[in-house]
């Protein structure tokens, strides 16, 4: 609580530059990276392809689960998707109980009443099918049944005690890598302001990557969950906390998003991409994991909170402005990247770091055009910018280890600009 008050004083936002500031923030960056090394990161078995639900389901029954909580929402439930599991289960006689009461950015209330039904009914281990939201919920549920514990209690770092309920996890979006990471996040009921649990045993046992699951996703959501994985791969890339492993996953995630997002935005029912999205969101996560997230994130959960815009959408509106003002500090890592992935030909190779570098920017920039991303923030507020900026170098400072820190009018700025490209797109509409 101490140490909360301190960094609160040190972020003021005129005075985010400030030495106090900084210093925290860096040490937190090499803490977190010392942390990643020290405390091994469990990695889910994974099943990918179309049997890959029953792959799963054969899992937790020869694990010995008899009784399980199916964690969804209730779209997915109204569109059968939950079937192919409960179908599976039907066959092999086991039970189940199906809880669809998750919403988009599940709250402590959602999560309260998961964990009151999986208790009631008495369940022995936790599936969760559905996108970020129903994964984040589920593994809230199943470390609070775990430690006998309320979701609250779970908020911050390595606060659990016991192991987390069985926990398995069929993504229905190709986003988040929820089902490869270590944390959790749960929106306040009243604020909408998110909290984040993060903890080894939260990881789940097995996930399963299945094209079909997902060959229904509309085009928006697609394209949304699907600049998600490139952002989570770009922030941990870009990332001072990077590694030679996390390189290797967020570099393959970047190339498939680049490559496939576009067909599977045009035809969701090209099976081939679908399932290499999803393979990038899962190694998106476990990039992230380890190297952290940044600006983007930071930025991006204040636009959920304040304008309650879907996650992976924020991340397309901020994403562009972020590149630019890490241009400089990133141009040799983003260079790197570019050659890395094949994004530049053999001539362009022989350019400049910056060169290659606003090469990528522009490359990031035309994919999100391709997609016909919504720029509109509604009821977008230069009064609340100053609270926005707070919050967010705040999260900056407590989670990420970034290639450049930015003041408060930095941040501002960029707020102005998202402003700007809000109220330019609602003059053409
Ligand atoms: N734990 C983590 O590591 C992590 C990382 C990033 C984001 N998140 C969290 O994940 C959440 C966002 O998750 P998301 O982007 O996957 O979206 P989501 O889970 O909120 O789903 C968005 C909408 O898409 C619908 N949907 C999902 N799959 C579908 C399908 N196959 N067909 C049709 N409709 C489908 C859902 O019903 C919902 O209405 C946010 O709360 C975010 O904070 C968590
Ligand atoms: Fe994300």
């Amino acid at each position: 609580m101490k140490k909360q008050n301190r960094l609160s004083k040190l972020v003021s936002t005129d005075g985010l530059q400030h030495a106090g500031y900084l210093a925290v923030a860096k040490t937190r960056a090499k803490v977190l990276k010392a942390f990643s090394y020290v405390i091994p990161i469990r990695r889910p078995m994974l099943f990918v392809g179309e049997t890959s639900c029953d792959e799963l389901c054969d899992m937790l029954i020869n694990e010995g689960s008899t009784n399980v909580f199916i964690v969804t929402d209730a779209v997915l439930n109204k569109l059968g998707i939950p079937a192919k599991v409960t179908d599976y289960l039907d066959k092999k006689d086991i039970s189940y109980h199906v809880y669809d009461g998750v919403t988009p950015d599940p709250t402590f209330k959602v999560v309260e009443e998961g964990l009151r039904q999986s208790l009631d009914a008495k369940c022995d281990s936790i599936v969760a099918i559905g996108g970020g939201s129903v994964i984040d919920a589920a593994k809230m549920i199943a470390m609070s049944q775990g430690n006998k514990c309320k979701p609250q209690q779970l908020i911050g770092i390595l606060k659990a005690r016991k192991p987390a309920t069985p926990l398995y996890c069929i993504p229905t979006t190709a986003g988040t890598g929820s089902e490869a990471t270590l944390g959790a996040v749960v929106s306040d009921d009243d604020t909408h302001q998110k909290a984040l649990s993060i903890d080894p045993r939260m990881v789940p046992l097995a996930a399963a990557i299945d094209p079909i699951i997902m060959k229904g996703m509309p085009a928006h959501i697609t394209a949304d969950t699907g600049i998600d994985v490139l952002t989570h791969a770009l922030e941990a890339w870009m990332s001072v906390n990077a590694s030679v492993e996390t390189d290797y996953y967020a570099a393959s995630a970047i190339k498939s998003v680049m490559h496939y997002l576009p067909i599977v935005y045009e035809d969701g029912g090209d099976l081939k991409a679908r399932e290499a999205m999803g393979i990038a969101a899962h190694y998106g996560g476990i990039a992230f994991n380890k190297a952290g997230l940044g600006y983007v994130h930071a930025i991006a959960h204040q636009l959920g909170a304040y304008y309650r815009i879907p996650h992976g959408r924020a991340n397309a509106i901020v994403l562009p402005y972020v590149l630019d003002v890490n241009r400089h500090a990133s141009k040799k890592r983003l260079a790197a990247l570019a050659k890395k992935i094949g994004m530049v030909q053999e001539g362009q190779a022989a350019g400049s770091d910056s060169e290659i570098a606003d090469h990528l920017i522009a490359q990031v920039r035309d994919l999100i055009k391709t997609l016909h991303t919504d720029p509109a923030v509604q009821d977008m507020q230069t009064s609340d910018f100053d609270k926005i900026a707070k919050a967010a170098a705040k999260e900056v400072s407590e989670t990420y280890a970034v290639p450049t820190y930015l003041s408060g009018s930095e941040i501002k700025e960029i707020l102005t600009k998202i402003k700007q490209a809000s109220d330019t797109s609602a003059d053409k509409s």
